[in-house]
């Protein structure tokens, strides 16, 4: 492509250490979908003609069947996607195929390629998402008045539903999708008219492109338009933060799994057994998970880091910008996949989580909120409960087995409904503020993202 000035070809060792087509082939698509919308550009300022253009347009569309088909033989010496597909063109059809680089760089045409490849990303990952969400919906529904410990420090804290819980991870995705939401109307701006670096003296109606390929707009500085991959950073954080709740639910489900929690049955078809202990099911699914983010984080470091000392314009370090984005789409897409359909199979265990959740202690705050009601400040009431549990630990007794008698010595503001409070349905009823766990709050939002996510 550039024989013109070198009177050496390139070392087999630079080739070798170049090239990227090995892993860049995966952008053909846009590339050529890129290409198509260049060349009617070509055809609006004169560049081509019609015959020319539909020559141009035919013979991409042939190379890109051929390389659905796995057919295209990829040839490293040409280094990248971009050259492999433009010298295959030219090869083919001639002197229209060499017309159609005109007033472009593969520096603006990556920046293309790798947006509309991230928005389809986008699109895909925002599926796999909703998906994932219903599975969680519809498990959370299966177990829907299950009443468990909710955990602060993994202490067991004040009661909760399962679905709350499980709710709870539902709009943490809710609010990832937003932020896909958002970088995908960042990232769909098109650079392609920016050349090298500075444009070209032959002048494109980029707009005309830019609706061509469904972009929202074009970029305004062509020399920030062919280095930012800021968009690149962006989703991979993104994808990170995805990974990052999966990891945290991941943990959650590998601590229910276990028999000292006991609070979730896994399907044998989402566990693995052990080669040496035979009574062993394993939640490798959430393991793997966990560990996989672990990469997530680490192709987010990869591409910032690869970013920080760039001087303008386009780099080739910038090359490198490809693996860790391919490696995060594809290990979060599986992921999500992968989680949804365990998610599917899971069941909560009512009997192990209504045992945890019968110890008394989850309700001493509930205590103190009752000397509240009855005109005692928190932190005096406070107190008053902190003694009382410590009563109940010295005496091996549990807050239902006190009578009112031994209540009224700690604090003259009890009374016999104190009883009532202990009560765990009234306890669950008692929280129904915004937020708060009550069974119709629950329900109410198990509703509200069953209607969302059942809307596409
Ligand atoms: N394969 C290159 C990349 O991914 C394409 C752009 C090459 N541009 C250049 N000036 N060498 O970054």
């Amino acid at each position: 492509m550039w024989k013109g000035r070198f009177q050496q070809p390139t070392s087999n060792l630079v080739q070798r250490y170049g090239e990227s087509v090995s892993f860049d082939w995966r952008l053909y698509a846009h590339d050529i979908r890129g290409s198509i919308a260049h060349a009617k550009g070509l055809e609006k300022m004169g560049i081509l003609t019609q015959v020319e253009r539909e020559t141009i347009e035919h013979g991409l569309m042939t190379i890109k069947a051929e390389i659905d088909a796995g057919q295209f033989v990829w040839n490293q010496e040409l280094e990248d996607v971009h050259m492999n597909i433009e010298s295959t063109l030219t090869k083919r059809i001639g002197a229209a195929g060499a017309k159609l680089h005109t007033a472009r760089s593969r520096n603006d045409q990556v920046a293309t390629d790798i947006r509309l490849y991230c928005r389809d990303a986008v699109d895909t990952m925002l599926g796999l998402i909703s998906a994932m969400q219903r599975s969680l919906i519809e498990c959370a529904a299966r177990g829907e008045n299950a009443v468990m410990p909710g955990y602060t420090h993994l202490q067991r804290g004040q009661p909760v539903f399962f679905a709350h819980h499980l709710l709870a991870y539902i709009e943490m995705f809710a609010r990832d999708a937003d932020r896909l939401k958002d970088a995908r109307q960042r990232l769909n701006v098109m650079p392609l008219g920016s050349g090298a670096l500075a444009g070209s003296t032959l002048i494109i109606d980029r707009e005309f492109v830019a609706q061509e390929l469904g972009f929202d707009s074009v970029s305004q500085n062509s020399m920030d338009a062919v280095s930012d991959r800021d968009f690149v950073a962006e989703l991979l954080f993104d994808i990170a933060l995805i990974g990052v709740h999966l990891s945290r639910l991941s943990e959650d489900v590998i601590l229910w799994a276990s028999a000292e929690f006991g609070f979730i049955t896994l399907s044998d078809a989402h566990t693995t057994g052990s080669s040496l202990m035979p009574q062993k099911k394993n939640p490798d699914v959430a393991e793997l998970t966990r560990g996989k983010t672990g990469r997530l984080i680490g192709n987010l470091m990869t591409l910032l880091t690869i970013l920080k000392g760039l001087p303008m314009t386009y780099n080739r370090d910038l090359q490198e910008d490809k693996e860790p984005l391919f490696d995060s789409i594809d290990t979060i897409n599986l992921a999500l996949e992968v989680f949804t359909e365990m998610v599917s199979g899971m069941d909560v265990n009512r009997d192990r989580t209504a045992v945890a959740a019968s110890d008394p202690m989850l309700l001493a705050t509930d205590l103190a909120d009752y000397l509240v009601n009855h005109a005692v400040p928190f932190r005096q009431a406070h107190e008053v409960i902190g003694k009382l549990v410590a009563h109940c630990l010295a005496t091996g007794k549990s807050f239902p087995e006190l009578s009112l008698a031994d209540y009224q010595s700690f604090s003259p503001a009890f009374d016999e409904t104190v009883f009532a409070v202990l009560q765990m349905d009234a306890a669950m009823a008692a929280r129904k503020g915004i937020g708060a766990p009550s069974p119709k709050n629950v329900a109410a939002r198990l509703e509200h993202w069953r209607k969302i996510l059942s809307t596409p």
